[in-house]
């Protein structure tokens, strides 16, 4: 696996090196839905990542966002979950908070996950048991233990008028009773700030499994708990994720489920 890894990593900063170069370029816009966009660098990088990573991992499959089949529900014996591009309206707007989440499943769980900010220059990685690590050093949770004195993120699907209620709801209740509420752009960016103790949690509905896959293993690579709303196991599938340090985890549920 080492020699893996090593490769893997090479590959993740190289398609990091797309989103740089294409940086101040213009972009190139097209619409999934009347908000929700993507880019041509969304698919460079994409079919890059999946062409270098097939070649050092030939029996793969991919779970990748701008893939055309992305219904599956099952993870095969070795599978990479891909957000080639996460924080797009970031990036079409220039605002620089844009990563590339990698996350690797073998046997359905997921083992191995990279993060990566290539204009912030921070790359977060995370193996099964072995820890999480920011630019190459260890990375923990927060150790705050009260919601007043915590700073949580969270974002927003993209079709949310119909949902917009229920989320503004959430966001007075979180607001009321924490130091501060981010929606920074970026589902997995949200995810590696909770791993690396910057955010004291995180929560979110309708994700997607690249949304979080990767981030899910950070977290708890780094001390973290990672559930739905109701604090029930967390898996890729499931439409609610609240991600903290563990300390602030009931302190949310209770305010997200009542
Ligand atoms: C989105 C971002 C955003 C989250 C959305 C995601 P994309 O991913 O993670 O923070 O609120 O729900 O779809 O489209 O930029 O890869
Ligand atoms: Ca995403
Ligand atoms: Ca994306
Ligand atoms: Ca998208």
């Amino acid at each position: 696996m080492n020699k893996q890894l090593t490769a893997l990593t090479q590959i993740i900063y190289q398609a990091g090196d797309i989103i740089k170069k294409n940086w101040d370029k213009p972009r190139k816009i097209s619409h999934k839905g009347e908000i929700d966009l993507v880019t041509d660098t969304d698919v460079a990088v994409e079919n890059f990542l999946i062409q270098k990573i097939k070649s050092i991992f030939p029996n793969a499959t991919f779970l990748a966002e701008e893939q055309k089949q992305t219904t599956k529900t099952k993870l095969e014996e070795e599978t990479f979950i891909i957000d080639p591009l996460d924080g797009t309206t970031n990036f079409a707007h220039g605002f620089p908070f844009v990563a590339i989440s990698v996350a690797y499943a073998k046997n359905e769980k997921i083992v191995l996950g990279f993060i990566y900010l290539p204009i912030l220059n921070e790359f977060f990685f995370a193996q099964k048991e072995k820890g999480a690590f920011l630019n190459g050093k260890p990375i923990s949770v927060s150790k705050e233990n009260i919601l007043k004195n915590s700073l949580i993120a969270t974002g927003f699907p993209y079709n949310i008028s119909t949902k917009a209620d229920y989320i503004l709801k959430l966001m007075k209740k979180v607001l009321l009773s924490s130091q501060g509420l981010r929606r920074a752009g970026a589902a997995a960016i949200d995810l590696a700030y909770t791993a690396c103790g910057r955010f004291e949690g995180f929560y979110e509905i309708g994700l997607k499994p690249w949304d979080t896959a990767a981030g899910w293993l950070l977290v708890e690579e780094a001390g973290g708990k990672v559930t739905n709303f109701s604090n029930e196991p967390y898996n890729i599938y499931s439409n609610q994720i609240l991600a903290t340090n563990g300390l602030v985890h009931q302190e949310l549920v209770d305010l997200l489920t009542t």
